[in-house]
């Protein structure tokens, strides 16, 4: 009976951070909404420009989302470190974005990282808009 309880404390647990891409785009809906009023939906193309513009950092260099994750999301890509990055598109990794937490802990870093700012919800879910379409 204990050992049961336990068990579905432990699904119960795991449920509430899995997602699917669809139920995130909900989520960055609802919140591009508060942050715009007269937000009118996700953008596949304005993700697809989102991840590949190039930003001037403050330390000289030119980065972008796909300076890591290469300009094509079905492709791996590398750290500066040189480490290998599993594709993003979902197509090519059906992995991404099922854990709300972890694409929230990456979307900060790597926001931060390339833009010097936090990314709006409207640039999260162009961004995932993107990702899902991506054959
Ligand atoms: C310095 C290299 C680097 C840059 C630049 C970078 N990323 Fe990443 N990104 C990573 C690494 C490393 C991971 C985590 C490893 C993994 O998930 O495979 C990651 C993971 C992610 C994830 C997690 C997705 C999931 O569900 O698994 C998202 C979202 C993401 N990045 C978005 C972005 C966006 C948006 C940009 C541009 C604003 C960006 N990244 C730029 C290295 C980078």
């Amino acid at each position: 009976m204990c050992k049961n309880l336990m068990l579905l404390g432990l699904l119960f647990s795991v449920n509430v951070l899995a997602a699917t891409p669809q139920e995130l785009l909900k989520q960055y809906e609802a919140q591009a909404k508060q942050e715009n009023p007269a937000f009118s939906g996700f953008s596949a193309s304005n993700g697809a420009s989102f991840f590949k513009a190039e930003h001037a950092h403050s330390s000289g260099q030119k980065v972008s989302c796909s300076t890591c994750h290469t300009t094509d999301p079905r492709n791996q890509g590398k750290t500066r470190a040189n480490k290998v990055i599993e594709p993003m598109a979902i197509i090519a990794n059906p992995q991404r974005f099922t854990d709300a937490a972890k694409v929230e802990k990456w979307f900060g870093r790597n926001c931060k990282d390339v833009l010097e700012r936090a990314c709006t919800a409207q640039e999260k879910g162009d961004y995932l808009q993107y990702l899902v379409t991506v054959k």
